[in-house]
């Protein structure tokens, strides 16, 4: 999707030139000072009851007399706030998407188009016309859609095509993050993340780094190397930088899970919704969306990516409850659960990322289960040893409109981590559980500034409407955005 900003004033929307122009109203009263051929035919729709200034009501008007635009939607937002600005946005081209439109403009009537605006705007546009084909033939024809005008005042121009500019990024970042964690487990292979890692580097100008079995090996990878010995698909720790501040700048670091299959291992898990278990990559998938999304905005910053990438799989020479390794820390982990494969994973991954001398570390996994529990599909759980560093990445959430919700790290809930054999077991008790799993994190970052989000609820959606969200994408951009240019 090509997107832009106009300048047009709302008395002269009508004269606006594009296939299709969507109006988006604020509830509670008709919108006042519009174009008045735009105001005339959404007022005598009113009165004929086809129309009323409720959030999410929408309405599709075909060749309204001195109108340019052949169509012309209207979509009602419950407020002014960019969070309802985009969920009318969404509304609206859900009415035009399949229709014949190339070229759509938007408006926002009663309120600034402020950057915060423009940047949802792009997002929903974005996700509205998303279409997973890649093993489907069948599935709905792309939109016609290619490109999107959004209109401003002349004062909001240079605020709104930033916001948009942002937008644009994220939603290609999302975009990538969705269609990554969307294909099945047979395509979407740690060697595919290798090969889509390799690819962003060379289109958006990334250094990549792609180790093997061999490497792990030799750094002491104990733990990884045992989630992953059970497969027959070759593991992949993965590793690209984006360099946009000068080299005496300490990196951002970010850790995503990269499980593309997590079948349990010999614990093995139960049938049903098994299937989900392909977005257990989300962590990675989200981590190559905001590389693609940091690199293409060349942000100032030194932003590093690190993925370790397997499949968690039952066979002969699968890691068994009781197996007790050796991670590259040194400190040695009794695996009494074999499903509790990611802090596996990402406990040598975060030892791997203290060569970068990290400014922060964040990881991003779908780690457990319990954390759906505790906050459903809407906020992700943020854990942090660092005040400033949770404060930071909340507000990011808040901005970019992918929120999340601080957890705790007390060392009551350690306890429950106690082995007999090893310096640390890989699973407390169910009590808590997302906590316990942070908390197994947390001793192997505790040299860092480090956070943990825990994306198990919001990484993709179940139902009829499966598939993977894209998330925490918005929130990691934003984030990367603030500290890019202030140093270190
Ligand atoms: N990938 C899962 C977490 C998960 C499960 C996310 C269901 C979303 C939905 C993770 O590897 C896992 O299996 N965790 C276990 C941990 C337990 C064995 C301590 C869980 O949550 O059940
Ligand atoms: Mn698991
Ligand atoms: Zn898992």
């Amino acid at each position: 999707m090509d997107f832009k900003t106009q300048v047009a004033a709302a008395t002269a929307w009508g004269k606006v030139e594009c296939d299709a122009l969507l109006l988006i109203t604020v509830a509670g009263a008709a919108p006042a000072g519009l174009d008045k051929a735009v105001a005339s035919a959404l007022e005598a729709a009113a009165a004929a009851g086809d129309l009323e200034w409720k959030a999410g009501r929408t309405l599709l008007l075909h060749r309204v007399p001195k109108v340019q635009a052949p169509r012309l939607a209207c979509s009602v937002a419950a407020d002014a706030s960019p969070k309802a600005f985009a969920k009318a946005v969404q509304a609206g081209v859900q009415l035009l998407k399949s229709g014949g439109a190339r070229d759509l403009a938007i408006a926002l009537s009663g309120a600034a188009m402020t950057a915060a605006h423009a940047e949802a705007a792009a997002l929903a546009v974005a996700d509205a016309v998303y279409v997973y084909r890649h093993t489907k033939p069948s599935a709905p024809a792309d939109s016609p859609l290619r490109s999107t005008a959004l209109l401003c005042a002349q004062s909001d121009l240079d605020e709104a095509a930033a916001g948009l500019a942002r937008g644009a990024a994220i939603a290609g970042g999302v975009q990538l993050a969705r269609e990554c964690a969307n294909r099945p487990p047979n395509h979407c292979t740690p060697s595919f993340l290798a090969a889509e890692m390799r690819r962003i580097g060379k289109s958006h100008g990334l250094k990549v780094d792609i180790l093997d079995r061999k490497d792990c090996e030799k750094l002491g990878m104990g733990a990884f190397l045992a989630v992953a010995q059970g497969s027959e698909e070759p593991l992949k720790f993965i590793v690209a930088r984006w360099n946009g501040a000068a080299k005496t700048e300490a990196p951002v670091v970010l850790v995503g899970k990269g499980i593309t299959f997590d079948s349990g291992g010999i614990s093995l898990k139960p049938a049903a919704e098994m299937d989900e278990m392909k977005f257990d990559m989300g962590g990675a998938a989200s981590v190559l969306g905001t590389l693609r999304a940091v690199a293409q905005l060349k942000a100032k910053v030194n932003l590093v990516g690190i993925i370790p990438a397997c499949e968690n799989m039952p066979s002969g020479r699968a890691v068994k409850p009781g197996d007790v390794v050796r991670s590259m820390s040194g400190q040695t982990i009794e695996i009494l659960n074999t499903d509790a494969e990611g802090r596996l994973i990402l406990c040598d991954a975060l030892t791997y990322a203290e060569r970068f001398k990290p400014e922060v570390v964040v990881d991003i996994a779908t780690l457990t289960g319990a954390c759906v529990i505790a906050l459903g599909h809407h906020r992700s759980g943020l854990f942090s040893n660092d005040e400033s560093l949770a404060g930071e990445l909340l507000a990011a959430g808040e901005a970019a409109l992918d929120p999340a919700w601080r957890m705790p790290l007390d060392d009551e809930y350690e306890e429950g981590l106690k082995s007999s054999f090893a310096d640390v077991a890989n699973v407390g008790g169910r009590p808590g559980g997302s906590i316990t799993a942070a908390k197994f994190l947390q001793r192997f970052a505790a040299q860092q500034r480090w956070a943990h989000l825990d994306i198990a609820g919001t990484a993709w959606k179940s139902g009829t409407a499966k598939g993977a969200t894209g998330r925490p994408v918005p929130l990691l951009t934003h984030f990367v955005l603030a500290r890019a240019g202030r140093g270190s």
